[in-house]
């Protein structure tokens, strides 16, 4: 009885000592805010150069938005200011993606064409799953206007008009 009891102990311990897969790839959902069209899926794949982001993204007016992760992963709100500031955990100032010191969620901007719609395929350095940089669970904000990269801390990009959270994805 007592040697049962201290294998099922030992076992449990082994268990809870092994270390989960490390993530390699996240997805986001856009959602549009109220009376919005915006639609989207964002993945975050792992690369050898930080992580890609690919996707699709439709119903924006045309031209240049704001694209940031933002600090929570909360699109409660109407307006989305649930999702808080951007993902700042370096405390950078606002900057752009090919700054060397910025927020790790300034994704830049992204581009619609005619259609509305935007396509994206790149890898950004400053992006990570791990530890206290990690985007898991943080918020994917589109916003109304372009990100001017020097605004303090915001870019002055206007309102938002989509909201996603990242995700665990399956692996691959
Ligand atoms: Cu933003
Ligand atoms: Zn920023």
């Amino acid at each position: 009885m007592k040697a049962t009891a201290l294998v099922l102990v030992g076992s449990f311990a082994a268990w809870a000592a092994a270390d989960p897969a490390p993530v390699t790839h996240a997805v986001a959902v856009l959602q549009p805010a109220k009376d919005g069209k915006v639609a989207g899926t964002i993945h975050f794949m792992k690369d050898a150069g930080g992580v890609k982001v690919t996707g699709t993204i439709t119903g924006l007016a045309a031209g240049s938005h704001g694209f940031h992760i933002h600090e929570l992963g909360d699109c409660s709100a109407a307006d989305f200011t649930s999702a808080g500031g951007h993902f700042n955990p370096a405390g950078n100032p606002h900057g752009s993606p090919k700054d060397a010191k910025r927020h790790e969620g300034d994704m830049g901007n992204i581009e619609a064409g005619a259609d509305g719609s935007v396509t994206l395929n790149y890898t950004d350095a400053g992006l990570g799953f791990e530890g206290a940089n990690s985007i898991l669970g943080r918020g994917v904000i589109v916003h109304a206007n372009p990100d001017d990269f020097k605004t303090q801390p915001t870019g002055n990009a206007g309102g938002r008009i989509a909201c996603g959270v990242v995700g665990v994805a399956k692996g691959q």
